[in-house]
């Protein structure tokens, strides 16, 4: 499938050079106005809080016939009662429930209010009609009334509200207390995967000021192969055909970003030129990470449960995956002091290995992995720090997420070795921003630096011939303007 890339890429277009010498200002960038955040007219802000009114106004409905549902059902019962019959009880309670209330609603609004009930008993009440919308990436709640969500790289807050902070509560515990966990004053944080795999992290009062933080990053099942990538131009077909390379003749690969910038997905994706008869070991703090190949090992880190006991650390797990005989290591996220073992195990022999890491440029992940072997309280001088890290990683592929909500490929550094105390790296493929419309679109396209591969040499042992256009056809600037 990914052969295509191997034997003969598609010849690189890029656009005419004349065209893309614009550079734009950082007060442009500022000026383009995110959309939705346009003034709103008196009739738009009357019918808003219209439609507020009745949302509310079906809340209570809804919080008072889940009282009377807590009441008659028998709650042991509802993880192993047929969907079928759980929705006729609900339906029968709460038509008996409104007619006592003596509201009257639309058929529409029955509907709805049938749905939501299923949804508080059966599920995560409010938000469970986000987890089931597949366009939804992010949901993050800020208290009770604020719940945003991410669709398309962008930014939305929703209708959903939450009855009030005990209702917020509710659902919390219902996540944390399904996995073993608890979350309250004396210990307000927590961590935890939903049953769908989706990544949870709640954060409640006194240390959340305005009422409980959720944030949930939703797992997608079918993960974004390169195909898609390109397709949604996170990078284009000469940058995978190297990125193929690299990871084919097994360069230990740090793929570097912000938060949310597309790391996993990235990671992910370049697992996919991983051969198919290699042994692969993959360590993460939450497994997200979905392997096409037949002979993976997964491994997922835990948190100290209550009595602070039973903690096992990605380091742990690290050391352990060395004595797994694994070809290859992948670590989800470096971010403590694992790092050391992981530069170890791609200095000793598990070369091929990948991680990603939270920097913003390629240099800025070298100086994080600095940071955390420091912090990890090895005393280390700082050029044999660095020399490690120059010797242990070949390759930095930088994601970011755009101010407009794209996500791409900004840059693919490759690690020379070092001069002097500095770690020494060359650019080979960046992203470059061309102009922002007025939508505050960002326009750019992928180019090759024009600096020839260091590892050309061993890509061809390798039988990975790139064709030397690769890294030159239509470079845009000159060499000298990157020294
Ligand atoms: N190029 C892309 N185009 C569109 N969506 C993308 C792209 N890359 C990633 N995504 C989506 O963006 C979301 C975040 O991606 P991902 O989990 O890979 O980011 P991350 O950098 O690992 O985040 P975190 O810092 O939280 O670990 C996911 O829902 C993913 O499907
Ligand atoms: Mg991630």
């Amino acid at each position: 499938m990914f052969g295509r890339y191997k034997s003969k890429p598609d010849p690189i277009t890029l656009e005419d050079p004349a065209k893309v010498e614009l550079t734009l200002e950082p007060e442009v960038i500022h000026k383009a106005r995110p959309k939705g955040l346009d003034e709103k007219t008196p009739e738009q802000l009357e019918a808003e809080a219209k439609e507020l009114k009745r949302q509310e106004r079906l809340m209570n409905i809804r919080m008072d016939i889940h009282k009377r549902l807590l009441e008659t059902l028998n709650l042991s019962a509802i993880d192993t009662a047929a969907e079928a019959d759980l929705r006729r009880e609900i339906g029968a309670i709460t038509r008996e429930g409104v007619h006592e209330m003596g509201v009257v609603l639309s058929a529409v609004e029955q509907k709805q209010l049938l749905q939501d009930l299923m949804d508080e008993v059966t599920g995560l009440g409010p938000i469970e009609v986000l987890l089931r919308d597949e366009t939804v990436n992010d949901i993050l709640i800020n208290g009770p009334f604020q719940v945003f969500v991410e669709r398309f790289g962008k930014l939305e807050l929703t209708k959903i509200r939450f009855k009030d902070e005990r209702h917020l509560l509710r659902i919390i515990d219902k996540i944390v207390s399904a996995v073993g966990r608890r979350v309250d004053e004396s210990h307000p944080y927590v961590d935890a995967r939903l049953e769908d795999g989706s990544r949870f992290n709640a954060m409640v009062p006194p240390c959340a000021v305005d009422g409980a933080l959720v944030s949930i990053r939703k797992f997608s099942k079918e993960k974004l192969s390169i195909e898609e990538l390109i397709e949604f131009g996170a990078f284009n077909e000469a940058m995978a055909t190297y990125l193929q390379a690299a990871v084919a003749t097994r360069l230990n690969i740090v793929v570097s970003g912000g938060t949310g910038s597309g790391k996993t997905t990235t990671l992910n994706a370049l697992s996919g030129f991983i051969g198919a008869r290699e042994r692969i070991v993959t360590i993460e703090d939450t497994a997200e990470l979905q392997l096409q190949q037949i002979h993976v090992g997964r491994m997922e880190s835990r948190p100290p449960n209550v009595e602070g006991k039973g903690e096992v650390s990605q380091r742990d797990l690290l050391r352990n995956a060395l004595r797994m005989r694994p070809d290859r290591i992948i670590v989800g996220e470096t971010r403590g002091d694992e790092v050391i073992d992981m530069l170890q195990a791609m200095n000793t022999g598990h070369d091929g290995s990948m991680t990603t890491i939270h920097a913003n440029s390629a240099r800025d992940s070298v100086a994080r992995m600095e940071n955390m072997i420091s912090m990890s309280g090895i005393e280390m001088p700082l050029k044999a720090m660095r020399g490690q890290i120059a010797s242990a990683v070949n390759l930095i592929v930088q994601v970011s997420r755009l101010t407009d909500g794209s996500r791409r490929m900004v840059s693919i550094t490759e690690i020379t070795g070092m001069e002097g105390e500095i770690v020494s790296m060359q650019e080979i493929f960046k992203f470059q921003r061309d102009y922002i419309d007025d939508e505050g679109k960002i326009h750019g396209h992928f180019t090759p630096t024009g600096l020839r591969s260091a590892f050309a040499e061993r890509f061809k042992q390798w039988g990975y011939e790139l064709p030397m256009t690769l890294f030159t056809e239509k470079t845009v600037y000159s060499t000298a303007d990157e020294a």
